[in-house]
């Protein structure tokens, strides 16, 4: 039962950041020179995983070639002698035959999106990584999960603790902590309000599910917005199976929030050395400005 395919559902609409996702995958959009699905297929595969399932809608070409070789790309940088963006681009083209690609011909919502990769995963536990849940961590989640996984043998999703009054935005646990950053889930609620939440754990984007899930998907009820939701699915498989919640270590950016997107940039940028000066140069400016 070792974890070897992560299935990446990228077919959302992306709504909240029209018009940039018009024509291209809100997982295409970059934190700073980098796009969102870059950085959760890197955790994937440092985690050991084999197979990359990406699930996608409109707009996949620009994803679909972000994982091809650029010839003409290759070319011009072997001539301007720019020898590190080459290896770059180079490196990050998996092997062939790692990457499938299945299509969500209408977005009914992320439940029936991993429904969609259900043959190519087939009889066997897999990942799922949402790339708008950006992780920065020395401590890869995925990495940790499937660690996790192999002793508890059982789905699980990551987990954080949420401010009280901020509940209404996450689907929330009611769970028992049984060691240490691991929770057995007894019930989820679907956005709560703060006096009806039962903690204050939210679900993250990174799951570990057992293949079962996909013959409760499969049922095709829809739950919350009329969308057939994972959370739901999970819900009915924990009336047979167990599922814990992982409290991974990290900070968490909502990149399918606007305001969440600029902090994972400004962020990741103040990792930069070459960009770190210029940029708290610039915030402390703004900031002096701001306050007259
Ligand atoms: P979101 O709930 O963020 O929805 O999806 P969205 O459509 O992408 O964005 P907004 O709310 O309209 O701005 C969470 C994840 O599930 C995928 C999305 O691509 C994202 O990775 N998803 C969602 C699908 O693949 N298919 C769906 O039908 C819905």
């Amino acid at each position: 039962m070792r974890i070897k395919k992560a299935v990446f559902p990228v077919a959302g609409l992306g709504t909240r950041f029209i018009p940039a996702t018009k024509a291209m995958a809100k997982e295409m959009l970059p934190v700073v020179d980098k796009p969102l699905i870059q950085y959760a297929v890197e955790e994937a595969f440092q985690a050991g995983i084999e197979q990359i399932v990406f699930v996608t809608g409109r707009g996949k070409k620009a994803l679909e070639d972000h994982f091809d070789r650029s010839y003409e790309i290759e070319h011009a940088l072997e001539a301007k002698k720019k020898h590190d963006l080459l290896k770059q681009i180079r490196e990050l083209v998996p092997p062939t035959g790692t990457i499938i690609y299945t299509r969500q011909h209408e977005p009914l919502g992320l439940g029936h999106a991993i429904w969609c990769a259900r043959d190519i995963v087939g009889d066997e536990p897999f990942a799922v990584l949402l790339a708008d849940d950006l992780i920065q961590t020395d401590r890869p989640v995925l990495s940790e999960m499937i660690q996790k996984f192999d002793r508890l043998r059982a789905s699980m999703a990551a987990v954080m603790e949420v401010p009280k009054d901020q509940t209404d935005k996450y689907g929330i646990l009611d769970a028992t902590a049984v060691e240490k950053d691991i929770y057995r889930i007894n019930d989820m609620v679907e956005k709560p309000s703060p006096d009806q939440a039962p903690s204050n754990l939210a679900i993250i984007g990174r799951y570990i599910l057992m293949p079962k899930i996909f013959a409760l998907l499969g049922k095709k009820q829809t739950g919350a917005g009329n969308e057939i939701q994972l959370t739901d699915a999970m819900k009915t498989l924990l009336q047979e199976q167990p599922i814990f919640g992982y409290k991974f270590h990290g900070n968490r950016f909502d990149c399918g929030d606007k305001v969440g997107f600029q902090m994972a940039n400004l962020a990741f940028a103040l990792e930069r050395p070459d960009m770190k000066d210029r940029l708290l140069a610039f915030i402390k400016e703004v900031q002096a400005e701001e306050q007259g």
